[in-house]
C-alpha cells in the first residue's frame, strides 16, 4: 500500500474523531462511575473498611472532591484538543461537566439530608452564616443552568449565546475553589486546596491568555 484516497484518510486528519475516541470515552465513564461504586459497596458490603467512624463527612467529602476533580478536567478539555489538535476530545467535555454535576447533586444532597435531615430553617441559617457554605451554594446554583442546557437541542437553540453562557464554567470553578479553600482556612491546612487553585488558576489564565492571542 502506498497512497491513501483522499476519502479514506484517517478520520482524525479530516477533523472527525479520531477512532479510538468511543473506546477512551466509554473508559472515562466507567471511571467516573468509580467513586460512587466505592461509597455504595463500602457502605452496603462493608468492602474497602466499610464508612469509617463517621459516614457522613467520608461521603460529603468523598463526593465534594469528585466534582472538583471532574470539573477541573472538564476545564483541561479545550486547552488539551488545542494543544493536539484533536478536535474530537470535545466530545469529552459535556460528559465530564456532566459527571462533575452528577456529584455535586450527591454532595449537596447528602449535606441536605444527613447534615441537616432537611430542616429548612437551619439550612438557612447555615448559608447565611458560613461562608464556605454560602460558596458552595453559590458554584451548585451557578452549575445548574450549565447542565439545564448541555443537550445537543439547546445547543442549537441557544447559538452563540450557548458559549457565553457556559463561560459560567469558569466562575463555578472559582465558587467552588473559595468553598475548599474556606472549608480548610479554619484548620490551617492548604496542603491540598493549593494544587486544585493553581489547576484552575492556569487553566483560566490559558483562557485569559487564549482569548487576548485571538483579538
Ligand atoms: C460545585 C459545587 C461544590 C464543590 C466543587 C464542592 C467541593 C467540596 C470539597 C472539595 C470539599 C472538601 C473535601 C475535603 O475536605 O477533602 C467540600 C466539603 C464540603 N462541602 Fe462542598 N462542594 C460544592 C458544593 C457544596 C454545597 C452546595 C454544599 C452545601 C450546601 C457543600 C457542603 C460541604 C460541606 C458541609 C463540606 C465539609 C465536609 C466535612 O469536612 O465534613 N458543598 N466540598
Amino acid at each position: 500500500m502506498t497512497a491513501t484516497r483522499a476519502g479514506a484518510a484517517p478520520a482524525a486528519r479530516r477533523g472527525g474523531p479520531p477512532p479510538w475516541l468511543p473506546a477512551l470515552k466509554a473508559l472515562l465513564f466507567v471511571a467516573a462511575l468509580l467513586p460512587l461504586a466505592r461509597l455504595v459497596l463500602a457502605g452496603t458490603l462493608d468492602w474497602f473498611g466499610g464508612l469509617g467512624a463517621n459516614p457522613i463527612e467520608l461521603v460529603t467529602r468523598s463526593t465534594g472532591t469528585w466534582t472538583l476533580v471532574l470539573l477541573v478536567a472538564s476545564l483541561a478539555v479545550t486547552p488539551l484538543r488545542r494543544a493536539t489538535g484533536l478536535n474530537g476530545l470535545v466530545r469529552l467535555r459535556r460528559m465530564l461537566g456532566l459527571f462533575a454535576f452528577f456529584y455535586a447533586v450527591l454532595h449537596f444532597t447528602t449535606y441536605l439530608w444527613f447534615d441537616q435531615w432537611f430542616d429548612v430553617q437551619a439550612i438557612v441559617k447555615d448559608v447565611i452564616k458560613r461562608p464556605f457554605i454560602t460558596m458552595g451554594v453559590v458554584a451548585f446554583v451557578l452549575m445548574m443552568p450549565l447542565a439545564a442546557t448541555s443537550t445537543d437541542a439547546m445547543v442549537r437553540r441557544l447559538g452563540r449565546r450557548w458559549s457565553t453562557l457556559h463561560r459560567l464554567v469558569y466562575a463555578v470553578a472559582v465558587a467552588a475553589i473559595l468553598h475548599y479553600w474556606w472549608h480548610k482556612a479554619g484548620k490551617n491546612d492548604f496542603s491540598e486546596v493549593g494544587w486544585y487553585a493553581a489547576a484552575v488558576a492556569l487553566l483560566l489564565g490559558w483562557r485569559v491568555f487564549d482569548r487576548l492571542r485571538a483579538r
